[in-house]
């Protein structure tokens, strides 16, 4: 983030200068861990890099930057075609390829990839019935035998009822309520033992975890809460005015929870 940027944000969340640079401070050894547990997960890795959901590429963009060789190959996916479509005008990249498509039905070849890697995606996971084992299934076809298979995602662990507890908890319910919104499910969030249960489901040898345990944000709720004012109209835009009750709900419940952080965890293994 430059000076601009944390200025900016500082303004947002109802904060100092001074005190967006010491979170950002803090953010540093967890940036090196992250890194060094990524280096380990690409270590041993060959072969084009499938990358699921990847939303607004930030993620991608880290990929392309620190992982994926010169030479090398990224796939990447993403299920709404705008968002696709944003985020290949945004990584302008010759290795970078998107491919539009839900997890279930990948357009690639059985074995075609070396890794599979998606952050902080499955917990937003939606589906016509909930199950993300099933809407895995094809990744797991299209990861070569050998492969590594890396979810990255936000845990509840720390929280016995995440959504009065942490307000990013209670954030994260949002999109289980939209999901319902359209007759469909979203995974949620999950403590890390779920999703081992998960990578061991779906069949993967030698799992390995490591957490990211992440400090609270300072002035999260205000900053979310004119985030999401500014977000409304394009809630109403693809939900409906429904969702104007969601929100509300949303607001209220803010302005009682702890600005609680959600760690993160690697959760990792390998298609036998
Ligand atoms: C929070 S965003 C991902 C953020 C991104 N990976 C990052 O790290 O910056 C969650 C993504 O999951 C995607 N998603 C939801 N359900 C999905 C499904 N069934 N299959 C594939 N992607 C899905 C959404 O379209 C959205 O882009």
């Amino acid at each position: 983030m430059d000076e601009k940027e944390i200025l900016a944000w500082a303004e947002a969340s109802g904060i100092s200068v001074e005190q967006a640079k010491e979170y950002l401070k803090i953010l540093e050894p967890l940036d090196k861990k992250e890194d060094a547990i990524l280096r380990e997960v690409f270590s041993g890795a060959t072969g084009p890099v499938l990358e699921l959901s990847a939303g607004r590429g930030e993620f991608t963009r880290q990929l392309l930057e620190k992982f994926i060789k010169p030479e090398g190959k990224l796939y990447t996916t993403e299920r709404l075609p705008e968002v696709a479509e944003k985020l290949v005008q945004a990584i302008p990249d010759k290795r970078l390829e998107m491919l539009v498509s839900d997890s279930s039905t990948l357009p690639l070849p059985d074995g075609s990839a070396g890794l599979v890697i998606f952050r902080a995606a499955l917990h937003d996971f939606v589906s016509d019935d909930g199950d993300v084992a099933k809407a895995l299934k094809d990744s797991v076809r299209v990861l070569a035998p050998g492969g590594t298979f890396v979810i990255y995602d936000k845990i509840k662990d720390g929280y016995k009822d995440v959504e009065t507890e942490s307000a990013e908890g209670r954030m994260e319910r949002m999109n289980v309520e939209l999901a319902a919104l359209e007759g469909k499910a979203c995974w949620g969030l999950h403590y890390l033992k779920d999703y081992i249960s998960l990578m061991e489901k779906m069949g993967f040898a030698g799992i390995q975890t490591s957490v990211l345990v992440m400090p609270d944000q300072p002035g999260y709720v205000k900053y979310m809460t004119g985030n999401l004012h500014e977000r409304r109209p394009a809630y109403v835009k693809r939900w409906g005015e429904k969702v104007n009750a969601l929100l509300d709900s949303l607001y209220a419940d803010f302005q009682k929870t702890p600005a609680k952080a959600l760690s993160m965890a690697f959760i990792w293994g390998k298609k036998r």
